[in-house]
Parts: structure tokens; C-alpha cells; sequence
């Protein structure tokens, strides 16, 4: 049965939609977006060519900064490369075992090569030329994950491919200026996995200033309501050995321990030996 707008509201955030303001128009594409989720289980079944070259089309219809098109997609149909990722990540086994895999890569080479051709110096060799290829791959991997969720497809971004960004761009043979955002595993879902509750908008949507305060207001009450809805066992508490095991362990608490620890902290050094500047 559809679902309405105020009904995926309330799963997406756990408290209901303020009624004044309620919106209930509800199209394929919101009805879409608001029951989003992440999935990492799927059944063989490959996806059909004709439809991923529709996904792929409606990836790159995404907004381009100006109109640069910086974004790359390598998919991965090699199967001794797939593994050779895979085997990178034995704790995300879905990278191998998806039916399509394809990452997402940042691309300020296309423009460069374009410059060297029409005989225009690249003037923009500064932190912004590898940012805005950043956000045109994220916002085309984007496009490609809400088109494939509307087909009844789930995807999985990872972006822990950064954490072995060298290797992966070897396999792939990635050259200097392009770089990996995030790998994509697609496919169609085993079990539909739960909705992810947000934090409320009123703790992450600000009129005109910053609001500080914001977070302080809507935190506890977040962990709590998440807590309700599905809370982290025990014995998936993270870095116990180091913080012990919590009595009440909320989602802040889970991502404060997750970010304690270093990670991928050569990513920089990665980017600038693909000739990124990064001043
Ligand atoms: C840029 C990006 C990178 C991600 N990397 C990984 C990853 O490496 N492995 C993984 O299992 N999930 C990854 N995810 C999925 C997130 O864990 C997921 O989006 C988050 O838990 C919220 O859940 P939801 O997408 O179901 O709402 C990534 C998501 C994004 C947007």
C-alpha cells in the first residue's frame, strides 16, 4: 500500500510532520526520496543492460558546475578487478557479491586535457578544482541511486574505498586528476532493509544564521527516538576495549566513538599525488 507523505515523514524522522505545514501531494519522486534506504543484501539477478544505461543517463543528468562535467563512472565487470577490491574491504562483503559495482570518480583531467587542446591555460589550480569534481560525482552518483531506488533496485555507496585510494586507483588505472569519491554496489535487494531516522529538521535547517543551539535542543531526544526505533546492540558498541560498554548508547554516542579513531587521514596525500595543488 503507498504510503503517505506525513506516514514517510514519520519513519524518516520519528516524530510527525508538523501539521500546519503538512504537504500532502505526494509524487513518485518524493514517495521515492522519503523511503530511501541503504542496502547491502541483493539476489543475483543482474540488472538489465537497457536499464542500466537508463540509470546511467538519468546519473549524468545531474546539475554540473558550470556545466563542467567532472564527474567519471568506471564500472567494474572485470571480475579479477571487483575481487581485487572486494579483498581490500573483507568487512563489507557486498562490494564483491553485488551484481554491479561501479565508483564514482571526481575528474578535473577531462577540462585540463580540454585547455591543453584549445590552447588555454588551466588557471584554476587551487583546493576548488578538486572540490567541484567532488560534488559533480557525489550529485551524479545521487541521480543514479534515486533512478535505480524508483526500478525497485537498492545501492550501497562506499566510500571506504578512499581508505585504500591507491590501490584502487591502480586496478583501475585511475590518472593523475582523477580520483575515487565513492564506490556504488547496485543490484536488487534480498530484504528490504529499515529506514535510517534523521536528525529533526529543526536541528539541522537554519533561518538566516546559524543556530548553535540547535543541536543542544534536539540531540538527546534524536538518541532517545532512535533508540525507541531500533537501538545498537551491545555487542556492536564500538571500541569498547577503549570507552567500555555503555549503558544507554544512542547514535551520538556511535558516531562520536566512530570518528575518535583515525582514518584515512592519507587521503590528502593521495589527492595531491594525482596533481591536486589543494592550496
Ligand atoms: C558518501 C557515502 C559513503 C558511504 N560509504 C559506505 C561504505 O563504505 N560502506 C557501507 O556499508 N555504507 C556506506 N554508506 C552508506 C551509509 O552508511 C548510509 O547511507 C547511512 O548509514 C544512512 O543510511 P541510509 O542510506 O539507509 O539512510 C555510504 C553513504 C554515503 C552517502
Amino acid at each position: 500500500m503507498t504510503q503517505t507523505i506525513a506516514e514517510l515523514y514519520t519513519q524518516r524522522f520519528g516524530h510527525d510532520m508538523d501539521a500546519a505545514s503538512g504537504d500532502d501531494d505526494a509524487n513518485e519522486v518524493i514517495t521515492t526520496l522519503l523511503s530511501h534506504r541503504t542496502h547491502r543484501r541483493f539476489l543475483p539477478d543482474p540488472v538489465p543492460d537497457a536499464l542500466m544505461e537508463v540509470l546511467l543517463a538519468c546519473a549524468y543528468s545531474a546539475p554540473s558546475k558550470s556545466d563542467l562535467q567532472q564527474a567519471t563512472v568506471v564500472r567494474v565487470i572485470d571480475e579479477d578487478k571487483r575481487q581485487g577490491i572486494a579483498e581490500l574491504i573483507p568487512g563489507m562483503p557486498w562490494i564483491g557479491a553485488a551484481p554491479e559495482f561501479m565508483v564514482f570518480c571526481g575528474d578535473s583531467r577531462r577540462i585540463r586535457r580540454i585547455c591543453a587542446r584549445r590552447g588555454r591555460p588551466f588557471a584554476n589550480d587551487h583546493l576548488d578544482a578538486f572540490f567541484n569534481a567532488a560534488i559533480d560525482a557525489a550529485i551524479v552518483m545521487q541521480n543514479l541511486i534515486t533512478a535505480a531506488e524508483s526500478r525497485g533496485l537498492g545501492c550501497c555507496p562506499i566510500s571506504v574505498i578512499r581508505n585504500h585510494a591507491t590501490r584502487v586507483s591502480e586496478i583501475l588505472q585511475l590518472p593523475n586528476w582523477v580520483f575515487p569519491v565513492a564506490g556504488l554496489c547496485l543490484g536488487y535487494p534480498s530484504a528490504r532493509a529499515h529506514v535510517s531516522m534523521r536528525l529533526p529538521l529543526s536541528a539541522t535547517v537554519y533561518v538566516d544564521t546559524y543556530d548553535d543551539e540547535a543541536l543542544e535542543r534536539g540531540l538527546d531526544d534524536y538518541d532517545h527516538r532512535r533508540h525507541a526505533r531500533y537501538a545498537i546492540p551491545d555487542e556492536k558498541q564500538k571500541y569498547v576495549e577503549d570507552y567500555g560498554t555503555a549503558e544507554f548508547y544512542g547514535w551520538s554516542e556511535d558516531k562520536a566513538r566512530q570518528v575518535s579513531k583515525p582514518e584515512r587521514d592519507d587521503f590528502g596525500a593521495f589527492v595531491r599525488r594525482q596533481g591536486f595543488l589543494l592550496e
